[in-house]
């Protein structure tokens, strides 16, 4: 609209774990066929943390360059949406705040509601940057995906965090209103505060999904939205790929198109590149699907991009993007490329030791065997504390 000023996202930084674990080797594990992994759910490979590292390393990892790029005076907020909270009560974000030297002039809170919450974030942030153009808004999604051992849910693993620095006039991204929106009371997946890992009902998930997707866009057009045609690729939230392209393929259906495979491949397609080898992240999932997005695809200055979030229990948001000419000066492809590439491989023991392991609750003095070559680390719990420390 003339004379509304701009916002969106004016950097973006991912980051991942020490470790990653191949469909092939879980396949192995599970006698399940690979291609059941590989093609029917599209994973490659899952990310996983070492011992050493959690939501808040991952985080601090993927914040840190744009502080280092674009300095910390004008961020006076920092969101941190996640759904793999450390602490019941003190944000996460506190500790990146504190790993990154942010200035004390700084408000921080912790968002969560399921897989939504970065979305949420980027919104309120948005709101935030309406009211005085001149700050910044530093909103990170980090998340590390679990479920038990052996279940169905395991495959769909993986952990990572996506850092965007919101702004008045941005360099990448701007985010364009309205936004359809979604909200039903589901219990498609959930993690109750006894457990550390998630419970989920699969197929119930599928279709609760599916159903955000037709009630966001349904919204989202009564509200004035661009129509389907004026987008050149849809962003989702992807549990798994393959669900962007079911996801997809259900947005056509709605819409009265024709469906055919090759122009879900055309929609989603790049989108799927950092997903389908990290795995689930959650919160980030939505984000890792754009940065791939721009790091992949040809030039898509001034191109309308559709960006679908579903957090289970469940809430969605449909809303559009658009790209800002100019944008590929900004990107950082090819440390996002590094991100995938540094990871070392693990087997399923090692794997396995891993999602096993949990810190006493005594309170004690608990060090963690330095394993990540990343730049922060998990040092120890220490009376009931978590330690952080530079690497
Ligand atoms: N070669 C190729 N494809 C094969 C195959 C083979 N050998 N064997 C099976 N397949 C296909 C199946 O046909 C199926 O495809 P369709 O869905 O297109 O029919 C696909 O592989 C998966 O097979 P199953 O449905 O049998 O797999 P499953 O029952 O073991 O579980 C899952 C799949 C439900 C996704 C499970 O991994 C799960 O519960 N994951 C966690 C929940 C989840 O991710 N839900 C997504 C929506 S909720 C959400 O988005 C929020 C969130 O982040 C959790």
């Amino acid at each position: 609209m003339p004379g509304e000023i701009a916002i969106g996202i004016h950097d973006l930084s991912i980051a991942s774990t020490e470790y990653v674990l191949t469909h092939a080797t879980l396949a192995a594990q599970n006698g399940a066929p690979v291609g059941k992994y590989e093609r029917g759910i599209g994973q490659l490979s899952m990310s996983v943390p070492a011992l050493d590292e959690d939501i808040v390393t991952m985080a601090a990892t993927a914040a840190a360059p744009i502080v280092e790029r674009h300095g910390a005076d004008r961020i006076r907020t920092v969101v941190f949406a996640t759904e793999t909270a450390v602490d019941q009560a003190k944000a996460a974000g506190i500790h990146v705040h504190s790993l990154l030297g942010l200035p004390s002039a700084t408000r921080v809170v912790e968002l969560k509601q399921a897989c939504y919450g970065g979305a949420a974030g980027l919104q309120f942030a948005i709101s935030l940057v309406h009211r005085d153009p001149a700050e910044q808004v530093l909103v990170i999604a980090s998340d590390v995906s679990r479920y038990d051992l052996g279940s169905a849910g395991e495959a769909t693993q993986g952990a990572a965090a996506v850092a965007m620095l919101v702004s008045a006039a941005p360099a990448v991204l701007r985010v364009e209103d309205p936004s359809g929106l979604f909200t039903a009371d589901v219990m498609d997946f959930w993690r109750p505060n006894y457990r550390t890992t998630a419970l989920v009902d699969g197929r119930e998930s599928i279709s609760a999904y599916l159903q955000a997707v037709e009630g966001t866009w349904k919204d989202y057009t009564e509200r004035g939205g661009h129509p389907l045609g004026a987008f050149r690729a849809f962003c989702y939230h992807q549990p798994f790929t393959r669900m962007a392209h079911k996801a997809h393929h259900h947005l056509l259906n709605c819409c009265g198109r024709e469906v055919d495979d090759a122009a879900v491949a055309h929609a989603v397609g790049h989108t799927t590149a950092y997903n389908a080898v990290i795995g689930n992240s959650y919160t980030a999932s939505l984000f890792l699907a754009l940065a791939a997005l721009l790091d992949n695809a040809d030039d898509l200055s001034e191109q309308a991009i559709g960006f679908l979030s579903y957090g289970s229990g469940a809430v969605a948001e449909f809303f559009a993007g658009r790209v800002v000419p100019g944008y590929r000066a900004h990107l950082r492809s090819a440390a996002h490329r590094a991100v995938v590439s540094r990871r070392h491989d693990i087997d399923y023991a090692r794997y396995r030791e891993i999602h096993e392991h949990a810190f006493p609750a005594d309170g004690g003095h608990h060090p963690v065997p330095h394993e990540t070559t990343g730049p922060f680390r998990l040092a120890g719990l220490s009376g009931h504390k978590r330690i952080y420390e530079p690497r």
